[in-house]
């Protein structure tokens, strides 16, 4: 059977990226997703080129629709990005749970019902608790998982549910957990106001970053890809891998990066360091997968910056 890639929330940051990916690699893809509203995808690809994918609107938290998706698309592939991210979940824990939990559980009952082997999904570095349940250093993709947000809560529950679907049902799954994901179409959830602020100094105007501290950057572009990877190399059992990015940087270098594109740019740091660990040790999926998709932070902010001036008025 020809690969067809699920993937869901595409209307989303990463999922647009995935989405793109898939198509200029001539893949089928099918979309779906909640919302109908494509301004991220209109970012990214031509009218023409969006017309190679196959989009399905529907909620992830309808058994069936999920299931029917699966069924009428042939799906074969599967890359589970759709969710309610920290600001969502905590302004309705009811919803976040229904759409970030049982959507998930949905996911893999389709996959169990399609036959399906393998899924890579979403979970995030907020699985993690805050540095102080850590010793210094960058922290393994096996430390514990003791998550201080309703969001980071029900990431460790989907990583538990895709443990228990690889041991009763054989399906395997990879979880990549981002941090803070920055690029095109990253305009929405706690940690894009970086890209935010790229935004608003590439249209000439002022910006203030809400938080500081230590961290890592990830290109959306990036990340997609690694999901796609992860999609395509079934791994034996439920796992889970940080992505990396590098040596941990402050949100003023990310900054640097900006002003060395655009030395007028006014982008001002708050004093509010995020309660998140400053790194996370990546070597897990270096050892597990041939490549490890990793722009360098400042040629990353680079595209980023001449990709929002290309768009103009459109962003
Ligand atoms: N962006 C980051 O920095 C980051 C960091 C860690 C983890 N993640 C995870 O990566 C995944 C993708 O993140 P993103 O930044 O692209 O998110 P996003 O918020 O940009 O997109 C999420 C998409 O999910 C869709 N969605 C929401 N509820 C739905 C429902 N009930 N049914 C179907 N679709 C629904 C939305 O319409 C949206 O298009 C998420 O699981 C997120 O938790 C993101």
């Amino acid at each position: 059977m020809a690969a067809t890639y699920l993937v869901t929330g595409g209307m989303g940051c990463i999922g647009a990226w995935a989405l793109t990916h898939l198509q200029r690699s001539g893949a089928r893809a099918v979309n779906f997703d909640l919302s109908d509203d494509r301004h991220r995808i209109n970012w990214l690809m031509s009218a023409e080129e969006q017309a190679d994918i196959t989009f399905v609107q529907g909620d992830l938290r309808d058994t069936e629709a999920v299931k029917a998706v699966f069924a009428e698309q042939d799906i074969t592939h599967v890359i589970h990005l759709a969710a309610l991210q920290v600001p969502f979940c905590r302004a309705n824990p009811p919803l976040g749970a229904e759409v970030n939990v049982t959507g998930t559980v949905n996911i893999f009952e389709a996959a169990r019902a399609q036959g399906i082997g393998h899924i890579a999904y979403a979970s995030s570095i907020g699985v993690y608790g805050p540095p102080s349940d850590f010793p210094p250093g960058l922290i393994a993709h096996d430390a514990p998982k003791k998550p201080r947000t309703l969001y980071g809560a029900y990431k460790v529950c989907n990583e538990q549910t895709a443990l228990v679907y690889y041991e009763d049902y054989g399906i395997s799954s990879t979880a990549l957990r981002p941090y803070t994901v920055y690029g095109v179409g990253r305009d929405q959830g706690m940690t894009s106001e970086p890209t935010k602020a790229l935004a608003a100094v590439a249209k000439g105007q002022p910006y203030q970053i809400p938080f500081s501290g230590t961290m890592q950057f990830q290109l959306a572009s990036d990340v997609a890809r690694q999901f796609i990877l992860a999609a395509e190399q079934p791994l034996d059992g439920a796992c889970g891998f940080n992505l990396g990015g590098g040596d941990p940087v402050t949100v003023a270098d990310f900054v640097d990066a900006a002003l060395e594109v655009l030395p007028a740019a006014q982008i001002e740091v708050a004093d509010n360091p995020l309660p998140f660990p400053a790194g996370f040790d990546d070597s897990e999926l270096r050892a597990s997968f041939g490549a490890v998709y990793e722009t360098p932070l400042a040629e990353g902010v680079a595209q980023t910056i001449a990709h929002i001036q290309r768009l103009g008025d459109g962003i």
